[in-house]
């Protein structure tokens, strides 16, 4: 489904160097986990895997379902299947969340060549959804994330998941500033929509999300690079040993 061969990125700004060499494959239905220091890569990742222009690749390529995607911007990525999860979700005034989920619903429809979706179905699919993840009807009435507290915010973006169907969705430290019942709640909704044609990589900094969301395979990202591959295990071994051992941390 996904593959990333050799994948070197810098900030488009000022040349400088986050990725260096990033090999990964992720086959449809497997959730990956990405762990590794602050500062290590793993937001450039995703942000380089979904197209935002702040970053270029200088060298490789991210093969989805084995055609290059690195000429396709965000929405192309978007309408071809990709979601990410942002770990700060954009607060957008002036935009009612609901305006906003049927936008981005039609567009992806539109990319397709759907029709877009009709009103009621639309009301229908919202509320079904919102309510699988404690998402009040008051909250789909503001503005879209703001005056959301982290949380919302959060369930806000796995509702926005759910909604899209994506097929490859990254979820960036979607577990930070969970509360325990909340951490929960979107972990069911991760699990919900895990099938064997959607794979996930979630990146994350806590064994505990990965007690709810069980990876099939966990990886350590140090300095824009895989520096350790194992299953749910390593998380385990991360959480009591820390990164010093896969890790150079002194330098
Ligand atoms: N637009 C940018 N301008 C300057 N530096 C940047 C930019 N984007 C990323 N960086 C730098 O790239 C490095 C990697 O950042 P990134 O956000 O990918 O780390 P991370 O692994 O997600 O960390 P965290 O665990 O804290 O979320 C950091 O040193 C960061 O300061
Ligand atoms: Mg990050």
């Amino acid at each position: 489904m996904l593959e990333i061969k050799n994948l070197h990125a810098r900030i488009a700004e000022d040349g400088t160097e986050i990725l260096n060499g990033i090999d990964l494959v992720v086959k449809p239905g497997e959730v990956h986990a990405i762990m590794g220091p602050n500062g290590s890569g793993k937001s450039t990742l995703s942000y380089v895997l979904s197209g935002k222009d702040d970053y270029e690749v200088t060298e490789g390529d991210i093969l989805f379902n084995g055609e290059s995607i690195l000429e396709l911007g965000p929405d192309e990525r978007a309408a071809a299947g990709f979601f990410l999860a942002f770990q700060y979700p954009i607060e957008i005034p002036g935009v009612a969340t609901m305006t906003f989920l049927k936008a981005a619903i039609n567009a992806q429809r539109k990319a397709r060549g759907e029709s877009e979706i009709t009103t009621p179905d639309f009301m229908r699919l919202v509320k079904e959804t919102s309510a699988k993840l404690n998402i009040s009807s008051d909250m789909l009435k503001r503005p879209l994330n703001v005056g959301f507290s982290g949380g919302e915010k959060k369930r806000n973006e796995i509702m926005q998941m759910a909604l899209l169907q994506p097929k490859l969705c990254i979820l960036d430290e979607t577990d930070s500033g969970l509360d325990i019942d909340a951490l929960k709640v979107v972990s069911e909704g991760v699990n919900a929509l895990r099938s064997p044609d959607r794979a996930f990589i979630v990146i994350t900094h806590y064994q505990r999300l990965l007690d709810h969301i069980v990876p099939d395979v966990v990886h350590v990202l140090s300095k824009g690079r895989i520096v350790k591959t194992g299953g749910p295990e390593l998380a385990l071994e991360l959480e009591k040993n820390g990164y010093a051992d896969f890790v150079d941390v002194a330098a």
